[in-house]
């Protein structure tokens, strides 16, 4: 069976958290598609979030995951790519709600402000919960649609 292949981009503050939800995806059976960063060297996390915006219009992944300092400019950044519904996630509810209700492709950690492990379990629930669809369904294409104004 062809393994999914999960996209992992972040700025130097993810970098060191990037690698170990790497490690993690690798041993749950997924593919990981490093978008960089590479180490500890200052970077811009707008870069990121195009690089993972890019790599999801040119469909190498589907789902991805980013992660900044804080989580929150890079979430802002990829959140400008109608394409995007990128969800800064802080512990399990939000990982199950983002997928449920806002069909969230991109799940977004902040390094310095998540432990390890409430990430990896909140990236495999991410990975696990389905949308609901149903009512939700309309207000996510309106996602987009506001996207092209
Ligand atoms: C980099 O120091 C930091 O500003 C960045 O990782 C992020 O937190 C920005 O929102």
């Amino acid at each position: 069976m062809t393994k999914e292949t999960i996209a992992l981009a972040s700025d130097h503050g993810g970098v060191e958290m990037k690698m170990l939800l790497a490690e993690h995806l690798g041993g749950k059976g997924y593919a990981v598609l490093d978008l960089g960063t590479d180490g500890a060297q200052s970077v811009d996390y707008p870069d990121f979030a195009v690089a993972m915006a890019e790599a999801l219009a040119q469909g190498k992944a589907a789902r991805g995951v980013l992660i900044c300092g804080s989580g929150i400019g890079i979430s802002i950044a990829a959140n400008r790519f109608a394409h995007v519904r990128a969800a800064l996630i802080h512990d399990a509810y939000g990982a199950r709600m983002c997928r449920l209700h806002n069909d969230a492709n991109v799940v977004v950690f902040g390094g310095r402000t998540i432990g390890s492990e409430i990430a990896k379990d909140c990236l495999d629930i991410f990975l696990s919960t389905q949308f609901e669809g149903g009512r939700h369904a309309h207000r996510v294409a309106k996602l987009a649609e506001n996207g092209q104004r």
